[in-house]
């Protein structure tokens, strides 16, 4: 298997940084290919815990080689203190390349995204405020500045004057916002192009080398599905591309060069941000489960909203992505509960769907269809074997299966690499 996409089967926040880090101890490459530092990976190493926003966590070991491609978007300050602050902790970030098309966020997008999220007021999207939107809205309007733009002074020049004509007009005029001066955003910018300068590539060709080769590439998804700006719950949506799809695109690769597509999903269902949540929870056993699985947002730290699992996701996912199969996480967290329940269609009025609806509007009024499930009450976060968890451990596991139709190839159930059950040769 030389090319897998991992993906994030449900909101985002599934443990992808713990499956993805788990497998990339068997890859060549690790390859970021979409959204930017709207996304937060925790990974446990020997009990050093890195937080990483752009960087791929392959970079924590000694002979992955890292991308990030053309479909991220880069906020130039933050990636430069991120590699800086893995640099301290002793990371050779040597082997990261950055793709020469990749957008960069200014200044500007981060101050319109609050204004924005500001001016919708009951109608905000609870965006992260790092300006993902405004840079993804420049790229499709063709006024964003590339990477490549930054280590040539002339070019960035001229296309930061032409930003910032429009950008000002709309920061003064509609909000009432100082604008940007040209100068200093152009000495900073030009700074933070020497300073990338030496990772800067055409990652498309990279990348393609690399599996031509038959290296194993990794390519790791940010976000969820459920976020994907076309297949999610539109408008309260990211605005790239999570869903597998995405990497496609967003590495300059073929469809064809992709082998297979795992899904990560939590064991119940998380989201931060506003929109539609059917199988939310707001009652004690949702607060439970927010604290044993601290459920804070490592970008933003906001509570995450918590529900049970729902398998109408993630048989959307299934769908959307062409999953081979899903990586389970966090099931440690239900440890104790008495009964779990998982959503297998919704309701709506008279109505049963058993299709993940295809409007906001429809979502706002369902209610789910539960089939309810007895807990285990021994704790698991030590088990390695799918036949030592408890039997009620297992029949969820094989009740999910059997409701979103691929196998469950990994359980994850605690929070360092060791505590992780496999149950099939991943790449
Ligand atoms: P944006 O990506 O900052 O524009 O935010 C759009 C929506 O995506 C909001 O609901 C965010 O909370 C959500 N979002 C963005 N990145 C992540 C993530 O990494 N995990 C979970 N939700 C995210």
């Amino acid at each position: 298997m030389s090319a897998v996409v991992i993906v994030g089967a449900q909101w985002g926040d599934e443990g992808k940084g713990k499956v993805i880090d788990f497998l990339a101890q068997q890859a060549d490459m690790v390859v970021r290919h979409q959204g930017g530092n709207n996304a937060g990976h925790t990974v446990v190493v020997h009990d050093q815990e890195f937080k990483l926003h752009l960087v791929p966590s392959g970079i924590l070991y000694p002979n992955t080689r890292c991308v990030i491609a053309n479909g991220v978007v880069i906020d130039p300050g933050v990636l430069l203190d991120e590699l800086a602050y893995l640099q301290e902790r002793g990371v050779d970030v040597s082997r990261l390349t950055i793709s020469s098309k990749a957008h960069v966020v200014m200044p500007y997008h981060t101050q319109l995204d609050a204004l924005n999220e500001n001016h919708r007021g009951d109608r905000k999207l609870g965006t992260t405020l790092r300006g993902i939107g405004p840079a993804y809205m420049d790229k499709a309007a063709r006024v964003g500045i590339r990477v490549a733009d930054l280590l040539y002074p002339a070019e960035l020049r001229d296309r930061l004057s032409r930003a910032l004509e429009e950008k000002n007009r709309v920061l003064t005029r509609a909000y009432g916002a100082k604008p940007f001066s040209l100068e200093e955003l152009y000495d900073r910018f030009l700074a933070y192009g020497q300073a990338l300068k030496p990772y800067v590539a055409d990652t498309s060709i990279i990348i393609n080398e690399a599996i031509n080769r038959g290296d194993r590439v990794l390519f790791e998804g940010a976000q969820g599905t459920m976020l994907d700006i076309d297949h999610g719950t539109y408008p309260y949506v990211t605005s790239s591309h999570p869903s597998a799809g995405g990497a496609a695109i967003g590495a300059g690769i073929g469809p064809t060069k992709i082998d297979r597509v795992y899904g990560v999903a939590k064991a119940y269902t998380t989201r931060v941000g506003d929109g539609p949540f059917p199988t939310e929870l707001h009652d004690n056993i949702g607060d439970l489960i927010r604290e044993r699985g601290h459920e804070y947002g490592t970008t933003t730290g906001r509570p995450r909203r918590v529900g049970w699992l729902d398998a109408v996701v993630l048989r959307h996912s299934v769908r959307i992505n062409g999953l081979s199969g899903l990586a389970l996480t966090r099931l440690d967290v239900l440890d104790g509960l008495p009964e779990l329940k998982i959503a297998t269609a919704y309701r709506d009025q008279e109505m049963t769907l058993p299709e993940f609806p295809d409007t906001a509007f429809v979502l706002r009024s369902v209610s789910p269809v539960y089939e309810v499930m007895p807990g285990w009450d021994t704790p698991i976060g030590q088990t390695r074997s799918l036949r030592d968890l408890p039997v009620n451990a297992q029949r969820y596991i094989e009740r999910i299966e059997e409701l979103v139709g691929v196998p469950i190839v990994l359980i994850s159930v605690g929070r360092e690499r060791a505590s992780t059950i496999v149950r099939d040769e991943l790449f």
